[in-house]
């Protein structure tokens, strides 16, 4: 696979000071290497710097952001490379994800996002708690009003709530949990997955997005883990995913041949404890992009 590096250090859409040291950490774990080991071409296409003089925090600088990131993810996804954009806080998914759309519908292909994530992010400024855009990304994309200030163009194309998937949920706001149900998001929370494990709802979700030859988008939010294995960022929330559940996810996701862009975020390196939260994130992306124990899939054993 052809894939595509992207740094995003961005932070303003946070709180907590530090994530803009992400993509340096990532590739201090040895993403690259890791990366190119496993026999793929790698371009690391660098940080994203866009001008930020101006307006500091708030809507208005997030989109300066968000211009800059979709532009080369577009270009990215069009010259046929498998965008892996490193984060920075999650509300660099808005760049990301509208890239994704764009191109998508050029193609007329249904987009499917798979959100790891112990969060939502289906703040609007007016039920956000916060007031942090990194909580309001998939509002903004679905749809949702109140986010006039991030996009120019009048015609953008929307993601739809019903192939938005969010997995790992375990803290949602009280009017966030309200839009998430009344749009329709589809969600795989912590309590199912204590039920079901993670294998039977991630194969229907594959299943779907194979039917329907869509675009999977994974946007993976280093607070998905648990934070016993990766401490490294500012939004900790207990009773994580477990390493192993995580590697069986990412392996997966590798098996399924679907997924067609990642984000990986939320990585706060001031926040970790001798670089191992970087390193279990580069672990995993190596997972995703097939690395495995033996060398072979792991075979699936039917139900009887
Ligand atoms: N729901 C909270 C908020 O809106 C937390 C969001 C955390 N988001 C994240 N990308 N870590 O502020
Ligand atoms: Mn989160
Ligand atoms: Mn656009
Ligand atoms: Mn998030």
């Amino acid at each position: 696979t052809r894939i595509a590096i992207i740094g995003v250090p961005i932070e303003i859409g946070t709180s907590e000071p530090g994530a803009l040291m992400g993509p340096a950490a990532l590739r201090t774990a040895g993403l690259i290497r890791t990366l190119a080991d496993l026999g793929h071409d790698v371009e690391d296409a660098g940080d994203v710097a866009p001008d930020t003089s101006g307006a500091a925090r708030g809507l208005p600088a997030v989109a300066r952001w968000t211009r800059a990131l979709s532009e080369r993810v577009t270009a990215a996804l069009e010259g046929g490379a498998l965008p892996v954009v490193l984060g920075g806080d999650h509300s660099l998914s808005l760049g990301s994800i509208d890239a994704v759309l764009h191109h998508c519908r050029a193609s007329q292909k249904p987009v499917f996002v798979l959100w790891l994530d112990a969060h939502a992010d289906f703040n609007t400024p007016d039920t956000s708690p916060s007031g942090n855009v990194h909580g309001m990304p998939l509002a903004a994309l679905c749809g949702e009003p109140g986010f006039s200030e991030l996009f120019a163009d009048q015609d953008r194309p929307f993601l739809d709530p019903t192939r938005v998937h969010l997995f790992g949920l375990r803290s949602i706001d009280v009017g966030e949990r309200a839009l998430v149900t009344k749009a329709r998001v589809a969600v795989t929370d912590m309590r199912a997955i204590d039920e079901f494990g993670v294998v039977a709802p991630l194969r229907r979700i594959l299943e779907r997005v194979a039917t329907e030859d869509g675009h999977l988008h994974v946007s993976f939010d280093i607070d998905f883990l648990d934070p016993g294995i990766a401490p490294a960022v500012g939004t900790t929330v207990p009773g994580g995913a477990t390493f192993r559940e995580a590697h069986l996810i990412m392996e997966m996701l590798h098996d399924s041949g679907l997924v067609g862009s990642l984000d990986v975020v939320e990585l706060n390196p001031f926040l970790d404890e001798r670089g191992r939260s970087a390193r279990v994130l580069v672990e995993l992306v190596a997972s995703l992009f097939g690395r495995r124990i033996l060398d072979r899939p792991t075979p699936v054993i039917e139900a009887v």
